[in-house]
């Protein structure tokens, strides 16, 4: 076993220490930067389809779930199709309108959660077409969809999903631009300055890793609190959701994720001096919005640890604890700030002695319902 986590002490650092390579690997053939251009074998069948299509549904569970959002803001920007995201489980049981014009994009790990296939079945019926974002092929949701786009991370061993959530946010990067190629909402120069920037992400994601040991130290700081709220603001939303479902997955700190102005309208009366508050707050769109944040809760003690872009001077003069990023464009963001969140959960649940690969109560893929 030793042998298999490579020197890794467990299967979720060795798999977050992978990110560079598999996302490399996601991306392999299917970008050409030079050209501006992406091509998806997997879906190009239905590239006629993707120009006139009206509406698309995401339906996923967990880790998988918070990609789509992901992807739920991205499509919408690039290919400015309208996005809807649901729970498989919800979906799946709440007769939801669905026609032949609908493309529902299922996204799955394993490819074998009960409620996903479940909520493709109900689809299928209904005479959507089905795209599959799988990362283990030949798994009975790839073989369920229509077409799909296989994330190609290597196999998953820790139950908490890292590699697989940057792959599958990858592919949804891809998609996006591949469907607004399809239906000219980008232009070739834009596509050119995306991907080229794309392709340097696995290298910015090396980079963010070597802030190991500082995301350590903060470990450190917080890891005996009982609750942790993390927030951020436009994708960055998602990136704190699904920080915060590592946290609880794996160390047993109860944690939410919040969108960073919803705070007012509730959370932030859990507020005090005992209370970590992870933002993301990276200079982007939202930045002067999530300051403000971040003042509304050191107004109120609590204690903040920021993800900034790297040279950040502003939310340093605030935060008690930043961890920094490289500077990427804000279509990126999610891959790069995720890193920081999933070290900063091993660190914490490896401290409290927690069994990081192997969580109580959690299995690697809910077969049943
Ligand atoms: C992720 O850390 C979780 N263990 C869990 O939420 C997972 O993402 C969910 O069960 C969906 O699994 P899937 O991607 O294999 O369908």
């Amino acid at each position: 076993e030793m042998l298999e986590k490579g020197g890794f002490d467990h299967f979720m650092l060795k798999e977050i220490y992978e990110q560079p390579r598999s996302i490399k690997d996601c991306m392999r053939g299917r970008i050409y930067p030079e050209e501006g251009k992406v091509q998806l074998g997997g879906i190009k069948e239905f590239a006629e389809k993707l120009k006139n299509i009206d509406r698309i549904i995401i339906v996923a569970c967990g880790t998988s779930w918070h990609a789509g959002l992901v992807g739920e803001y991205l499509i919408e920007e690039y290919a400015r199709i309208p996005v809807e995201v649901e729970y498989a489980s919800e979906f799946r049981y709440r007769n939801p309108i669905i026609t032949e014009k609908d493309v529902v994009i299922a996204i799955s790990q394993s490819g074998e959660t009960a409620d996903t296939m479940a909520a493709i079945e109900m689809a299928k019926e209904r005479g959507a077409t089905i795209f599959g974002i799988c990362n283990v092929a030949g798994a009975s949701i790839p073989r369920l969809s229509h077409a799909g786009v296989y994330t190609h991370a290597g196999p998953e061993i820790g139950v908490a999903s890292t590699k697989a959530f940057t792959a599958q946010v990858t592919v949804l990067t891809l998609m996006a631009f591949y469907m607004a190629q399809q239906k000219g909402t980008i232009t070739t120069s834009k596509l050119i300055e995306l991907l080229t920037e794309l392709d340097n992400i696995p290298e910015k994601i090396q980079q963010t890793l070597e802030s190991n040991n500082i995301i350590k130290e903060v470990a450190d700081k917080i890891k005996d609190s009982t609750n942790c709220l993390f927030l951020g603001r436009g994708s960055g939303f998602p990136v704190a959701l699904e920080g915060a479902l590592k946290l609880k997955e794996i160390s047993y700190i109860h944690a939410e994720g919040y969108p960073a102005a919803e705070m007012k309208h509730g959370p932030i009366a859990l507020i005090d001096e005992e209370m970590p508050v992870v933002f993301i707050a990276t200079q982007n769109s939202s930045y002067e919005k999530v300051i403000s944040n971040i003042q509304e809760v050191k107004a109120r003690k609590g204690k903040v640890i920021a993800i900034v872009t790297q040279g950040d001077t502003e939310v340093k003069k605030m935060a008690d604890y930043c961890i920094e990023i490289p500077d990427a464009n804000e279509a990126f963001l999610p891959l790069l700030a995720t890193i920081p969140l999933q070290l900063l959960s091993y660190h914490i649940a490896v401290m409290r002695g927690c069994n990081v690969d192997q969580p109580r109560n959690l299995a690697k893929s809910v077969t049943v319902e």
